[in-house]
């Protein structure tokens, strides 16, 4: 069984001068929702409950670009299994909010048959994107498929979307946030902690 998500809904933001934050994102920033730290610890945990639960041992490890860039490589640097590595592109934003078209870039679906597949994804929100891909992937007929995101937006959710992920990081409350190879516009990826935006920056 995969640990419970750190909910975070209710957590106080912490004042960006109260950790280290770059002087180039510090004024765009409203406050530190997750530390770097943090995030890292809970990783961490991720990692022995994908080791833990993957029986087979032949783990397709699939990068959900470019947000989980810094959470994949982390995560899967502490699986204790051998986990082929692939990335594949997805997006369906612009700005803050879903464009609602689901860009796709070639990626060839067939390699997940008879695989163990993890997807890795950096949030999920409405979960139409996410759910799309896990479609596409079932239909090859994986050995398993698995899905691990490190924050969880549930009051965001398309109530047409059935998808549970089965490896949450921290479930957090509807805000933008950037960090951790999180995005604004492609801007804040390297932010090393999970901070809110401003919100005139967002609206
Ligand atoms: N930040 C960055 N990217 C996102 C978010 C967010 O809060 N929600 C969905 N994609
Ligand atoms: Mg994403």
């Amino acid at each position: 069984m995969a640990s419970q998500p750190i909910d975070m809904r209710h957590s106080p933001l912490i004042e960006v001068d109260q950790l280290v934050v770059s002087p180039a994102f510090e004024a765009d920033l409203k406050g530190i929702l997750i530390p770097k730290g943090y995030v890292d610890a809970r990783i961490e945990k991720l990692a022995a409950d994908v080791s833990e639960t993957t029986v087979n041992g032949d783990l397709l490890a699939i990068c959900v670009l470019n947000g989980a860039m810094h959470f994949y490589d982390k995560l899967i640097g502490q699986i204790s299994q051998p986990v082929e590595v692939d990335t594949i592109r997805l997006g369906s934003y612009c700005g803050t909010s879903s464009t609602g078209v689901i860009l796709e870039y070639p990626f060839d679906y067939r390699k997940c048959q008879g695989r163990d597949v993890l997807v890795v994804e950096d949030i999920i929100d409405t979960g139409r994107t996410l759910e799309r891909l896990v479609g596409r992937i079932k239909a090859e007929n994986p050995l398993s498929l698995r899905v691990a995101c490190l924050l969880d937006k549930p009051e965001r959710r398309d109530s047409t979307v059935t998808l549970k992920p089965d490896y949450v990081g921290f479930v957090i409350p509807d805000l933008f946030v950037v960090g951790y190879g999180l995005d604004f516009n492609n801007r804040y990826r390297g932010l090393p902690h999970i901070a809110v935006l401003q919100d005139q920056l967002t609206r």
